[in-house]
């Protein structure tokens, strides 16, 4: 019986969990392909450290050494920044392999030229591992873009970021003390920066914009913004009101024009978001036929991230083209521009005193917290003028705390 045999390019977290599944999975695997894996190469950066790997697999830090192999079917990158990783990957394409990448920078990056060169050389290129670690949203959206229009698609989509924001709600942990809970968990990057300040999310935006409309927003239009600015005090005031921080993505069509932010935002009990804890990570699809879904799970870690990998093994070896997944055109506009009406927002700062026609009183709350309704307009003059120290807006329905309970709407 013939084997198909792997490469794996990198050996941390994401490469370690996927050599182990392959091993742990060896059954399953050849039942569905009907043809045994094998891992013949990993390569490493440091030759010297002790690692868990069979002895009859190469284990070398020479990319050439892995294409010269006999043979080779699909290459795993799972290796951090654009480069090397980018041409170790256009070399195998051109030699004819499969490709799959964990690399969100990367493909964000690199993607198109990627899916580009696959196409002319009839291999495919996996990448679910890029988007929300185990969740199987881009299988999903490419399934749901058959027919379906979509009109907006909010997520959770950095695990780490909503580990720490858990962590300092739950636990009453420090912002750092979670963070280096995150790191020792695996769940974070190499540089943590790219989790904390947002730029992770913003490169799974972008992966995720392409496939559900064809092509993203200007990358300096979008407005990119960590957690880094809520504090302990900010997410203790928020819960008084029934609200909790997430940092979430938005990217929507509006007027032919695809608008995305990736931001903190809060949401109260009614919102699908509110319970996503932890390191998981959550995608919420509106589109035209279906209407609303949210898919939720596990957005980090070595084997939620190896099951995305391995997934991508069996659809690119049964011969599926991953290729072909992003919408060419883009006629239909979705709907009036975000931000024309009143929206809700979670405000700190501004005294109860503060007059203004143009803004609704919703909550107060005795700690210099309290929620208004007013345009995105007058919350722009409310910063400018250094009225309020922090402003954030509030996603869903809001529903008051206390004897006078009260629904008010906020946008999705
Ligand atoms: N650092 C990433 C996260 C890993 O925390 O979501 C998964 O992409």
């Amino acid at each position: 019986m013939s084997v198909i045999k792997v490469a794996i390019l990198g050996f941390g977290t994401v490469g370690e969990g996927v050599y182990k599944t392959i091993q742990s999975h060896t059954e399953e695997l050849e039942g569905v392909l009907g043809r045994k894996v094998e891992v013949a190469a990993v390569l490493i950066r440091n030759k010297q450290k002790k690692r868990n790997i069979d002895e009859d697999v190469l284990i070398t830090s020479d990319f050439d050494e892995i294409l010269d192999l006999p043979q080779l079917d699909v290459i795993v990158e799972a290796i951090v920044d654009k480069e090397p990783p980018f041409t170790f990957l256009k070399q195998a394409i051109q030699k004819g392999c499969h490709v799959i990448t964990a690399n969100k920078e990367m493909f964000a990056h690199h993607g198109n030229e990627l899916l580009r060169l696959a196409e002319k050389h009839n291999v495919s290129v996996g990448y679910e591992a890029t988007v929300a670690g185990g969740i199987p949203v881009i299988q999903t959206l490419r399934q749901l873009l058959n027919v379906n229009r979509v009109r907006h698609i909010q997520g959770i989509l950095n695990g780490t970021s909503n580990f720490i924001l858990t962590e300092m709600r739950e636990k009453k942990h420090s912002f750092s003390a979670a963070l280096s809970l995150a790191q020792a968990k695996g769940f974070a990057e190499a540089d943590p920066t790219n989790d904390v300040e947002g730029y992770d999310a913003f490169y799974k935006t972008m992966i995720l914009s392409r496939i559900a409309f064809g092509e993203e927003p200007n990358w300096e239009e979008v407005g990119r913004e960590g957690i880094t600015s809520i504090t302990s005090e900010l997410i203790e005031s928020a819960e008084k009101h029934g609200l909790r921080f997430k940092h979430i993505a938005s990217i929507c069509m509006e007027g032919g024009q695809i608008n995305a932010t990736v931001r903190p935002a809060l949401v109260g009990k009614s919102h699908p978001f509110y319970s996503i804890e932890g390191v998981e990570n959550a995608v919420n699809v509106n589109s035209d036929i279906v209407g609303s879904i949210t898919l939720q799970g596990p957005g980090a870690g070595m084997f939620p991230t190896a099951s995305a990998v391995i997934e991508d093994l069996v659809y690119v070896c049964q011969n599926q083209s991953t290729n072909k997944n992003y919408k060419k055109t883009i006629s239909v506009n979705y709907g009036d521009k975000e931000g024309n009406g009143d929206e809700l927002w979670f405000i700190q700062g501004l005294s109860k005193d503060y007059k203004n026609p143009l803004i609704t009183w919703i909550a107060q709350s005795t700690d210099d917290t309290a929620v208004i309704q007013t345009t995105r307009e007058e919350r722009e003059k409310l910063i400018n003028q250094q009225k309020v120290t922090s402003c954030f807006q509030i996603l869903g329905e809001y529903e008051k705390l206390g004897n006078n309970k009260e629904v008010t709407l906020a946008v999705l």
